[in-house]
């Protein structure tokens, strides 16, 4: 374990109201958790296509159970789970395809009706509803007719959130538009090479060939965020939107040269400056449309796009943190975008990429120093670890995991003592769920499920992240194995 890591703590959160109103939360996404995906006259999702019809992740592994979170009797039983860890916010997805089950006909009552009580639910138990309105389960139709890459989603989508806003803007004050673009686009894709070539790479950082489309869906996907706010805003609603966009760090190893470092800068440019410069500066990342132009791409964007996005003013920024990426020059010296994203073999890492909470803490400062500030939450921040996740003496040590988010909290409270302005922090994720192409077998979660009996199981972390929510001061050296 590196040394950045052993030396960080979380220490207790400062007595200010700004820390009493501090949002501690978990995260989860409707078809990550849900099940009943034909349940209340459900239409189907590209992902429902995905993994129920096309088996993508495996014989067996659907959404169709899941953590069975659409059955109130469950979710009551978790409410009270995330009332005893002191969870003071929780961020869930809406489903789409629920709501509007062909994506632009009519609204279903059955699906309003039914997270209207589940928010009441969570209000109930005193914990804030963060809603999602978009966690990559697009209706089907609209994936058949180009998804984001289309640019009349952006229609669809103000459509779909005009009806969110209508039935629930008085009972939620905090919105989530979309969910992850880059990493969306990623899952996406590589879900679309097993199925058509019966294997891909799992690659956030589009290369050259598909650069085009990707920062072609992006361009959409903010402009429809963008009409979203808008018309929330003209409707007089009260209530914070904003975005989660994940973003990484794009960093090298010691000893790069100096066309990795290129690359890197390259990189930093398509994967966060530009969604950061179009929300916060009105305007698209000049080496990145260099290099589009240099290439002869198309990405569609027109002219006043970006500034269509800056204008939005979006309440809140949503950061989806798990690691940072290390860039490389690729193999061909001669591409204006040889940038290749890979993992170096000696770093200690996660699932999801290296575990640095140094590069979390120097995140968030860029936001102060770059970006005016905005007001942040952390909308995801989590680690799975192969093989700690396992039910021992009828309980789950999971101490890679609670030292992960100890160390990632602390490097949080240390970017505001420097002045960072976030306001919530929520784990990825409350529970093990449905982990997209990897199926059941990539557990996530602070609360252990069991997949025959969907018996639940808090683990070390979430007794950890309650001690911290309370106020102990704890370091990850608590995070030892109990007897
Ligand atoms: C995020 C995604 C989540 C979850 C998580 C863990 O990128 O938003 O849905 O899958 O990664 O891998």
């Amino acid at each position: 374990m590196s040394a950045v890591i052993a030396a960080a703590s979380a220490m207790a959160p400062s007595s200010s109201a700004a820390a009493d109103k501090f949002l501690w939360g978990a995260a989860s996404a409707a078809y990550q958790v849900e099940g009943s995906s034909t349940a209340d006259g459900k239409g189907p999702s590209v992902w429902d296509d995905y993994l129920d019809r096309l088996h993508l992740a495996g014989p067996g592994v659907s959404g169709a159970v899941a953590i069975d979170f659409y059955n109130r009797d469950q979710y009551l039983r978790d409410i009270a789970i995330f009332k005893e860890l002191g969870l003071t916010s929780y961020r869930f997805s809406i489903s789409w395809p629920r709501i509007i089950p062909d994506g632009l006909g009519p609204v279903n009552p059955a699906a309003v009706a039914h997270y209207r009580q589940f928010i009441k639910d969570l209000k109930d138990a005193g914990i804030t509803p963060m809603l999602t309105l978009y966690h990559w389960d697009m209706p089907s139709s609209l994936a058949a007719a180009g998804g984001w890459e289309n640019r009349d989603s952006v229609k669809w989508f103000q459509r779909y959130a005009d009806a969110v806003f209508a039935n629930f803007h008085d009972q939620v004050d905090l919105f989530v538009l979309i969910n992850e673009p880059s990493v969306e686009r990623a899952t996406k894709t590589l879900a679309e090479n097993i199925r058509d070539h019966g294997k891909g790479d799992f690659k956030i950082l589009p290369d050259a060939d598909h650069m085009a489309v990707s920062l072609k869906t992006y361009n959409h996907i903010l402009l429809a965020a963008a009409a979203a706010k808008k018309s929330f805003d003209a409707h007089g609603y009260k209530g914070q939107l904003g975005l989660a966009v994940p973003l990484f760090p794009t960093i090298t190893e010691d000893g790069a040269g100096d066309a990795d470092k290129k690359s890197a800068v390259l990189a930093d440019g398509v994967l966060n400056r530009w969604f950061l410069d179009a929300m916060y500066k009105g305007s698209y990342p000049q080496d990145v449309l260099d290099m589009v132009s240099a290439r002869g791409l198309d990405t569609g964007v027109e002219p006043d796009d970006a500034k269509t996005i800056g204008q939005a003013h979006f309440d809140y920024l949503g950061i989806n943190f798990y690691s940072p990426m290390y860039v490389r020059n690729g193999a061909n010296p001669t591409d204006r975008f040889a940038a290749e994203q890979y993992l170096p073999k000696t770093v200690y890492s996660a699932f999801n990429g290296a575990v640095r909470p140094d590069q979390f803490k120097a995140l968030l400062g860029r936001m102060k120093s770059e970006y005016g500030n905005p007001p942040v939450y952390i909308t995801e921040n989590g680690a799975g670890f192969a093989g700690e996740d396992v039910m021992k003496d009828g309980k789950v040590d999971d101490i890679q995991r609670c030292r992960y988010l100890v160390i990632h909290i602390a490097a949080m409270k240390s970017a505001m003592t420097d002045g960072a302005d976030v306001r919530g922090y929520h784990v990825w994720s409350s529970h093990d769920n449905l982990e997209w192409l990897s199926g059941y077998a990539s557990r996530f979660g602070m609360i252990y499920v069991d997949w025959d009996t969907q018996k639940r199981t808090p683990k070390l972390s979430a007794d950890l992240y309650a001690r911290i929510i309370r106020g102990d001061d704890v370091t990850e050296n608590d995070c030892v194995a109990r007897n």
